[in-house]
């Protein structure tokens, strides 16, 4: 298990090019409404004031996977996690261009959200297209580890979804390989096609477009928390 008080390292960029003055109204006006609390209990109600289902995405780049699945269950809460500033500008635009109401943003670390979350209090959970560390070296900062994954399985409630997609050979293999040696997730896929084919509720995100357009292959990964 996880330990919550290892203290870790968050890689990658925090901003990209500046902001243009709407975006930063945007971040300055509709964050902190949509924010996630920085401290105190977390679950459904603290977040949405009733006890309605949760679903966590981490890393949602610009948001527009997030954006879709909300719109697509708006009776759902939806946690989306980026540290990305540039990001949680596009997911802040989706989320008022689209008048969700179910959706809160925590702007760091998706892991330190999860601890924070009571056990077996999610209905699914969404990785897509992490970060690929392509270094052997660098392997350990992957977010399919042992570490973060057994976070995620411990706060995904029993017969509940993980999805997983990525278009990165050496990644795919990689998360193959340490996914299929837990006891705790099942793979659903029957065929193939099952992770081949993008599936109809699986928005496509702004990546994984440019990625087909780059002539990459992306693989859906859907696994069932036992
Ligand atoms: C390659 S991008 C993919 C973005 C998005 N999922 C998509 O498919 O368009 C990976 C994202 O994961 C974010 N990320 C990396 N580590 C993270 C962490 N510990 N918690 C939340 N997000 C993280 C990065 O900032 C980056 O935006």
């Amino acid at each position: 298990m996880n330990d919550p008080t290892t203290i870790r390292r968050l890689y990658g960029r925090r901003q990209g090019h500046k902001l243009r003055q709407g975006q930063s109204a945007l971040v300055e006006e509709l964050l902190p409404d949509v924010e996630v609390p920085a401290s105190g209990p977390l679950d459904a109600r603290a977040l949405f004031g009733d006890d309605r289902p949760l679903e966590l995405e981490i890393g949602f780049g610009a948001g527009e996977h997030l954006a879709g699945q909300a719109a697509a269950r708006p009776d759902h809460g939806f946690i989306g996690c980026e540290p990305f500033l540039n990001g949680v500008v596009g997911a802040l635009g989706h989320i008022r261009d689209q008048g969700l109401k179910n959706v809160r943003l925590h702007m760091g670390d998706a892991l330190d959200v999860a601890e924070r979350l009571p056990d077996a209090s999610l209905d699914r959970v969404y990785l897509l297209h992490p970060d690929p560390w392509p270094k052997a070296r660098h392997a350990k900062r992957r977010m399919v580890n042992d570490g973060p994954l057994d976070l995620i399985a411990a706060k995904l409630k029993p017969g509940c979804q993980f999805r997983l997609g990525t278009d990165d050979p050496t990644y795919c293999r990689w998360a193959m390989m340490v996914m299929n040696r837990r006891r705790d997730f099942v793979w659903t896929a029957q065929t193939p096609r099952d992770f081949l084919t993008r599936p109809d509720d699986w928005p496509e995100t702004r990546y994984e477009r440019k990625a087909r357009r780059q002539g990459h292959e992306v693989w859906y990964f859907t696994y069932t928390r036992v």
